[in-house]
């Protein structure tokens, strides 16, 4: 078999790089090594930044997300037991669309399969061959026999865990780490979402966030050990905790119900330098992971997507590889200011375990000052809507 792009990973990153690819008439295989019904049950993402919003317009899947998604100006500070809006509209010029990562996948892969794209999931043992020569391949197992398909380039579009970035020489990369000593515990629930907007929460019992899916299914999370079990977890428990850490006022109209999701994530940052190593490219959670705070990690998958797209683009149709130079450099500028930002949110937002009384005063007086500070409060607000590309 012979394509221009194999792409490995149907997650976000390789279904929006393949839709955009397919569209411009640039062929393009993609394999991912689980079922494509594992892929849009995974709960992630959902808060997309205008730019991702843009992207996925550019994509031709942006009809239901527009029908469905909501649009919100603001979001909600909640510490000392008060709520502190953040006006994004208003210091911006930018919303923000909150519309679930499954949501967003379904819709990219029923546009992929109505343009005839090829997608082919449940592959073993992938593995990218050739790319710092002019003659790059991909094999993989299916069904008991080995395929290789021949290609042009490599988009390594498939995750932390993914054989991509690991297919790397030692020392062709550099990585840079942070792990953070908490994890998030997240459930989803049929039920009306306690506020309009999220409520990003400081509590002494840890960081809380209230989120949605829709006006009838909310998203919550409350920050907590990075050894404790999800059985351990019961829904009264989990309720009980995120009232806790909640102004009074919306522990008082939280409205709870049965979980049909609970999950505890840990939380990172991840970063590997360069991007492209001869004819592979990283993209997104494959380069580079981000604590889910500054809601940053889809967001980057997609910005990513969109340097490299277009220099595929431009090298394709116009000849030239001035676009593909430049994509790890401009996606690693990029990426590098995303993760600070989440860093620093998560930093501002959770408590440490080696807290002392002198960072917690600092902490305090970092939220007093970014919601007396218009200044501050419009650097929060153009991270969070996102930088421009
Ligand atoms: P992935 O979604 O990980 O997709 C990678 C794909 O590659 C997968 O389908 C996988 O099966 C496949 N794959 C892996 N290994 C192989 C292999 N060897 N061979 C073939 N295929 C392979 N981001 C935001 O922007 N906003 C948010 O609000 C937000 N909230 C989050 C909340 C939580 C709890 C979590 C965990 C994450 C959140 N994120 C958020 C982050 C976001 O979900 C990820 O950054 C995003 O999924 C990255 O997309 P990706 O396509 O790069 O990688
Ligand atoms: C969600 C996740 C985030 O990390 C965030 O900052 C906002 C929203 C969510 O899953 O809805």
């Amino acid at each position: 078999m012979r394509t221009k792009i194999v792409i490995i990973g149907s997650g976000p990153a390789g279904l929006l790089l393949g839709t955009l690819l397919t569209r411009a008439g640039i062929d393009n295989i993609i394999l991912d090594r689980v079922s494509k019904d594992y892929i849009l049950h995974r709960v992630r993402a959902g808060v997309l930044e205008e730019g991702t919003v843009g992207l996925i317009d550019k994509a031709g899947a942006g009809r239901r997300m527009h029908a469905e998604g909501l649009a919100h100006e603001g979001f909600s500070l909640a510490f000392g037991g008060q709520n502190h809006r953040i006006d994004l509209h208003a210091l911006t010029g930018k919303r923000v669309m909150i519309y679930g990562q499954t949501e967003l996948t379904s819709d990219l892969m029923t546009v992929r399969e109505a343009a005839g794209s090829t997608t082919i999931y449940d592959t073993i043992n992938v593995k990218p061959h050739g790319f710092d020569r002019s003659s790059p391949y991909v094999t993989y197992e299916k069904d008991g026999t080995t395929h290789r398909i021949d290609c042009d380039y490599i988009a390594g579009c498939d995750g932390y865990h993914g054989v991509s970035r690991k297919s790397v020489p030692q020392d062709a990369i550099r990585t840079f780490e942070r792990v953070y000593p908490f994890g998030w515990l997240g459930v989803l629930a049929e039920v009306h979402p306690v506020r309009d907007e999220l409520i990003y929460a400081s509590h002494e019992r840890g960081f809380a966030l209230c989120s949605m899916r829709s006006l009838t299914r909310s998203r919550y999370y409350v920050q907590c050990p990075l050894d404790d079990r999800i059985e351990d977890w019961s829904d009264d428990r989990f309720w009980d905790e995120l009232r806790r850490r909640l102004p009074v006022e919306d522990a008082q109209a939280l409205i709870t119900g049965p979980s049909f999701e609970k999950s505890i994530a840990p939380l990172r940052s991840f970063v590997a330098e360069p991007m492209r190593f001869g004819r592979l490219f990283l993209v997104g959670d494959a380069a580079h992971i981000v604590p889910p705070t500054g809601a940053k990690g889809l967001n980057l998958a997609a910005s990513d997507v969109h340097y490299l797209f277009e220099g595929l683009r431009e090298y394709y149709l116009e000849k030239s590889p001035t676009g593909l130079d430049a994509y790890s450099g401009k996606a690693l500028a990029r990426v590098w200011k995303a993760v600070r930002f989440s860093w620093w949110m998560t930093t501002m937002l959770h408590r440490f375990p080696e807290t002392d009384a002198f960072s917690q005063r600092i902490q305090e007086a970092e939220l007093d000052y970014l919601i007396q500070s218009s200044a501050a409060s419009a650097s929060l607000s153009e991270n969070y809507v996102g930088l421009p590309y």
